[in-house]
């Protein structure tokens, strides 16, 4: 599904990550994990076009399509979301609101059918009134979710989803997670606890900007 070759990034001059290669298969769940600061975030960043690929023979390679360089606005209609570790939902708009936003380029009758979809992670229906103030932080990972579920996507790149969240909150999550993968959707999920790891297909570890199979 994703191949990455070589991608190297960093912020000004310093190089953060350097030569990381990877495959994800497909609907596969990859764990991408690793001490903090040893560039998890910057490879989701690297692979979704926030930074630019430093190395020439970077390459990218979603369904057999380069995406290498393409800017992140196209990543969503190639079937890619990115979900940060923060600001991930709209604040100030109700749950309904934000997947409105969200799906704010599909057409009136599509955002409806896709909210309607959304609707099957749990809490969302009930709370569509509900500004994220008024949510859990587990709802709020939810809705997190949602809100990228907007884009019916086939690979999600998802940041410390389970950041902050206690143990029933993050079995919701896994639970969701994993009936996604039944959907046929891939997952390159960024975390450093070893809450996921039995959950995961497949581990890397991150070292200092590096890759290792673990
Ligand atoms: N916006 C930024 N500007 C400058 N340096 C950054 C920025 N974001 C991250 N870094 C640096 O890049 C390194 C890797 O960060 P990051 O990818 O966020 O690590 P991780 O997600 O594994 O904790 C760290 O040394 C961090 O300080
Ligand atoms: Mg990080």
């Amino acid at each position: 599904m994703l191949e990455v070759k070589n991608i190297s990034t960093g912020y000004g001059k310093k190089q953060v990550i350097s030569d990381v290669s990877f495959t994800i298969g497909d609907n596969e769940i990859v764990l991408l994990t690793g001490g903090n600061g040893s560039g998890k975030s910057t490879v989701l960043k690297c692979i979704y076009g926030l930074l630019p690929k430093w190395n020439k023979d970077a390459e990218v390679i979603f369904n057999g399509k380069n995406i290498t360089n393409l800017p992140t606005s196209e990543m969503v209609k190639q079937g890619i979301v990115y979900i940060p570790q923060k600001d991930n939902y709209f604040e100030t708009l109700t749950v309904h609101e934000n997947l409105v936003v969200s799906g704010s380029t599909y057409s009136n009758e599509d955002i409806k059918q896709r909210e309607q979809e959304v609707y099957k992670l749990p809490h969302l229906k009930d709370y569509s009134n509900r500004t994220p103030f008024n949510l859990s932080g587990g709802e709020r990972q939810l809705l997190a979710l949602g809100n990228a579920l907007m884009h019916k996507p086939k690979l999600i790149l998802y940041d410390e989803p389970f950041a902050g969240l206690d143990e029933v909150n993050t079995k919701i999550i896994v639970d969701e997670l994993l009936k996604l993968k039944e959907q046929k959707i891939g997952m390159l999920i960024v975390e450093h606890k070893s809450i996921f790891d039995t959950f995961a297909d497949r581990v890397l570890e991150m070292e200092l900007g590096k890759l290792h199979m673990k």
